[in-house]
């Protein structure tokens, strides 16, 4: 899959979502990722009902369970014919890799399959005192990755800025999907670790997520042109 931006729709309903994506052209169909708050509010119609609009999606609803519970969830979304889904890496290696076999449809096809590993609101002393675990932030989050890759998965959820670092090692085509993504005129927001879409794509992003510069800009086609633009450098 070629590199691509993927607007965040962390919109609270249906029809707020709708009449944001009603602002795109016909023929421009961007890439979209489903949160939490959307999904829990408007079940998986909302996923059927963008997905027959002609969106590709990334359904972001990061499984950790027992594995068999895991990869009986993934069956279920790969049904929803989703082309992105997410687990945390934590949920260790059997449930990585009973998600795969969930995830995998008849005809042997899948959605991509995408690990977050330490999440960016954990800080260094929530990881040692209340995780336990004792390595530094960095070495866990390489670590986890690692462990995505030899169980299979195409890639992780990362910072922009750990992007080089994740295919050193675990490979260059092993995908890395970067949130905190900011213009260089945009306000960070409660983003800490930003990146521009320009640098990201020189910096080993192979998808940005993008939410608020976009969504919240007061033109969004043209917001999301430009990030395309940039990130693609063209
Ligand atoms: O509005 P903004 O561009 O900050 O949105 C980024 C999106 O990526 C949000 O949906 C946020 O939940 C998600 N995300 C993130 N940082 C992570 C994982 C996911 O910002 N580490």
């Amino acid at each position: 899959m070629a590199k691509d931006v993927i607007i965040a729709l962390d919109f609270p309903t249906r029809e707020e979502t709708l009449a944001f994506l009603d602002r795109f052209g016909a023929g421009e169909k961007p890439f979209v990722k489903i949160g939490m708050e959307l999904f829990y509010a408007e079940g998986p119609s909302i996923v059927r009902e963008i997905k027959a609009r002609g969106h590709k999606i990334f359904l972001d609803l990061k499984l950790h369970d027992i594995p068999n519970t895991v990869s009986r969830a993934m069956n279920v979304l790969s049904r929803l014919d989703v082309d992105m889904v997410n687990l945390h890496a934590a949920g260790a290696g059997e449930m990585m890799r009973g998600a795969l076999k969930g995830l995998t449809r008849e005809d042997g096809t899948r959605p991509l399959l995408i690990a977050v590993t330490q999440l960016t609101s954990t800080d260094a002393a929530a990881l040692k005192n209340e995780l336990l675990i004792d390595v530094p932030m960095a070495e866990t989050v390489m670590s986890y990755a690692k462990n995505a890759a030899d169980c299979g998965l195409d890639g992780v959820v990362c910072s922009p800025l750990e992007a080089e670092q994740v295919k050193g090692k675990c490979g260059e085509g092993f995908l890395t999907v970067t949130p905190g993504i900011r213009f260089a005129d945009s306000a960070a927001g409660d983003q800490k670790r930003i990146m521009t879409p320009e640098k990201a794509g020189k910096s080993g992003c192979d998808y940005i997520v993008v939410g608020r510069p976009i969504t919240q800009s007061d033109d969004p086609v043209a917001a999301y042109r430009r990030a395309v633009r940039e990130f693609l450098g063209q």
